[in-house]
């Protein structure tokens, strides 16, 4: 587990580029490690064919979380902030399947034939995702299961909280055998003596989080950094090519860059491309600890809970 991270980090003067309509096409040396402003659909368009080793993709989720209705927590009466972004909304479902489909449209192009799929979303998305991604003739290693230690408990108390996130990992079709799978880190990572596919760890809070002047969070749906480690660990080795082509606070990219690994994200909102400019040029917050399966164990009482495990 040593030696982990990027001893060697810098930080190009020129992190991000700003996508040109009169730009036709990206060569792989001007985009590597680098932010993309703009529209994934028309950057995506413009890179060369199979180039990249994994992709990342944690889309909108179309919530649709009503406008007008304030959730309240009950005890404290403070006001619940949901995710009400314009960027998660869709008119219909058939618009949002529409969105799907295009975005893996694209990525497949640019995937390398042995190269992985990571999509992470809520129950509100991910089986129309996955029912896309089949129809698309992807083709489905895993699903893992992210077990969140502090979600947010559901506050009118009408259903269960909704503590979990799943990650669909596949490939570009049925054939492909020769993908990356380090099978230690798996082990590491996932429940249990076999490391099944479930992982547990707390959405992201404290000082990771990325906030403004006004210590508001940047970003609604910031990932956590240990999450992002856990699928780069698993999936790809040193040197390789990563895409997060929907990048909201650049997670992927982060983890990436300080795992030894390349990376081009794209976001089309200039706040957020601005958030990871400057997390990138902030001193890194990211060590080689992983984080403490004690705690993991702890939490869901596996050993006693899972039998055969
Ligand atoms: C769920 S968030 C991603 C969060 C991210 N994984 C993180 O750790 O911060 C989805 C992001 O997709 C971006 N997005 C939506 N449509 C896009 C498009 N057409 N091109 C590029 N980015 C887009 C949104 O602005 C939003 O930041």
């Amino acid at each position: 587990m040593k030696n982990l991270l990027n001893s060697n980090l810098f930080v190009e003067d020129k992190l991000v580029i700003e996508d040109k309509k009169e730009k036709e096409r990206y060569n792989i040396e001007e985009i590597k490690n680098k932010i993309i402003l703009g529209d994934a659909f028309n950057v995506l368009r413009k890179f060369e064919k199979e180039i990249f080793d994994m992709v990342f993709i944690d889309p909108p989720y179309f919530l649709q979380l009503p406008n007008n209705r304030e959730l309240k927590r009950w005890k404290v009466n403070s006001i619940v902030e949901g995710v009400k972004d314009e960027w998660d909304k869709f008119s219909s479902f058939e618009e949002y399947d529409k969105f799907i489909t295009n975005l893996l449209l694209e990525v497949k192009r640019v995937m390398k034939s042995n190269a992985t799929i990571w999509v992470i979303a809520t129950y509100h998305s991910i089986f129309r995702i996955g029912k896309i991604m089949q129809d698309l003739n992807f083709w489905i290693l895993n699903d893992v299961i992210w077990v969140k230690t502090n979600p947010m408990p559901n506050w009118l108390g009408v259903r269960f909280t909704n503590a979990t996130e799943t990650l669909i990992w596949a490939v570009k079709d049925k054939n492909v055998k020769k993908y990356t799978f380090n099978k230690e880190y798996a082990k590491l990572f996932g429940i249990g003596k076999i490391g099944a596919n479930v992982w547990v760890l707390p959405i992201c809070w404290g000082k990771e989080r990325l906030k403004d002047e006004n210590s508001k969070k940047i970003h609604s749906t910031q990932k956590p950094i240990e999450l992002l480690k856990r699928v780069i660990l698993t999936s790809t080795r040193e040197g390789d090519f990563i895409l997060d082509p929907v990048a909201g606070t650049g997670t992927t990219g982060y983890v990436a860059y300080n795992l030894k690994r390349n990376f081009v994200m794209i976001e089309i909102n200039p706040k957020y491309v601005k958030g990871i400019e400057e997390r990138f040029r902030a001193p890194f917050k990211i060590t080689d600890n992983l984080y403490s399966s004690k705690k993991i164990n702890n939490y869901v009482n596996i050993k006693k809970g899972l039998n055969g495990l």
